[in-house]
């Protein structure tokens, strides 16, 4: 058990084990199947731990020259980069980082073919397609919607594809079963098939959510397994989210509580627009260790509101068995995905530490933020 009124407030903590065992698993499910997975950066993009995830994943995907960049140097490994318009004066760079790149469009790929065909090393290439297919029912989780910016829809391919495109990339899901999968690669294969006896390899996105809970790893063994058979192709996941699930919490603590028509607000040291964007923008109700997620008729409801000046900064309702006091830990639960990544300094308000808790069990500070961090962003 984790002694959290011992670990320095704010704090994104990771449990190392949790991230290795996500890791096994994620490692075991491509060996099986016998396909490359690899870490969607957009996702989690804590560089402390890029040597191990290289342990045991086939590299990571990149959407921007910072990510690549990263890849490159903080995993050794070149990235597999899609993003859906590259930038011409970051092209030459972007490409001394890159094995695999990935159009969003015909004319990206024509526009910039020549500058890969003469890089030093060879870079191979791909082209995002639109199966028009999704499990995804939130809208602003779903790419193939009519009127979307990704991918290139069947009906817009050339007969043949040029010679120089040596993959196809698809991602329409998020937080995906395998059954999700099978519904999307039935539309895709109904679609696109017959492109495939040209290519080397598949990318099927990432929105596979392989390490949660009641995942059918076996399921999505043999429907890959049995694609395989069908195509001679190489297989490509690039899932995010399932690295990081469940790895790490963030840890708050009680500032102050005020009371406004009966409603208690118990106001925290971290931000729900700073520091969990996602709470607000997709929008969910974070699990808190402890509490439940409503109200309960003898317990003890609160909101928690963030230290912003945004008035909807607050989360509610919870109920926790005591009563919450000034100073108490407040543990906001699984907050290692989409989160590192999106915070911002907003207000100025004090950016959570990174911290780890190793596999011997110990805490151990990764990095502090301070007034520089705030300042270097502005100028
Ligand atoms: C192209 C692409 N690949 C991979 C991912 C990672 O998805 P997830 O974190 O849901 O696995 C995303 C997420 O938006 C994406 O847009």
């Amino acid at each position: 058990m984790i002694d959290y009124n011992k670990i320095p407030s704010p704090c994104f903590l990771m449990e190392d084990q949790r991230l290795k065992s996500n890791l096994v698993k994620i490692n075991s499910v491509a060996k099986e199947a016998g396909i490359d997975i690899i870490l969607a950066l957009k996702a989690f993009a804590n560089w402390t731990y890029f040597p191990l995830i290289g342990e045991y994943l086939h590299g990571a995907t990149a959407s921007s020259l910072h990510e690549a960049r990263l890849i490159f140097e903080q995993m050794t490994k070149k990235a597999h980069v899609y993003t859906p318009a590259l930038i011409p004066e970051e092209f030459d760079e972007l490409l001394t980082y890159t094995s695999h790149l990935t159009f969003n469009s015909f004319k990206q790929f024509q526009t910039y073919k020549e500058r890969v065909n003469s890089h030093q090393y060879p870079i191979s290439m791909g082209i995002r397609v639109n199966p028009e297919a999704s499990a995804s029912e939130v809208d602003m989780y779903n790419p193939s919607l009519p009127g979307t910016r990704f991918g290139v829809m069947a009906s817009q391919m050339p007969a043949e594809l040029p010679e120089e495109i040596e993959g196809l990339h698809f991602h329409v899901l998020c937080e995906a079963s395998s059954y999700d999968l099978e519904k999307v690669l039935a539309a895709f294969e109904e679609r696109f098939a017959h492109y495939l006896p040209q290519i080397k390899w598949l990318n099927m996105g990432g929105g596979h959510l392989i390490t949660r809970e009641g995942y059918d790893a076996e399921h999505l063994i043999r429907l890959l397994s049995n694609f395989r058979k069908r195509y001679d192709l190489k297989i490509i996941l690039e899932p995010g989210s399932a690295i990081a699930w469940e790895t790490g919490v963030l840890v708050s603590r009680v500032l102050d509580i005020v009371e406004n028509h009966n409603i208690k607000t118990a106001i925290l040291d971290v931000s729900f627009t700073a520091h969990m964007p996602d709470t607000l923008e997709m929008p969910y109700q974070p699990r808190v260790l402890g509490a439940d997620s409503s109200i309960v008729e003898g317990k003890h409801a609160y909101k928690l509101g963030g230290s912003s000046c945004l008035s909807g900064d607050f989360m509610g309702d919870y109920s926790f068995e005591n009563e919450l006091k000034i100073g108490d830990p407040v543990i906001l639960m699984d907050m290692m995905h989409y989160t590192t990544v999106k915070t911002t300094m907003f207000n100025g308000i004090k950016h959570p530490n990174l911290g780890r808790i190793t596999e011997a069990g110990e805490f151990e500070m990764i990095r502090e933020f301070g007034y520089e961090d705030y300042k270097s962003r502005l100028g």
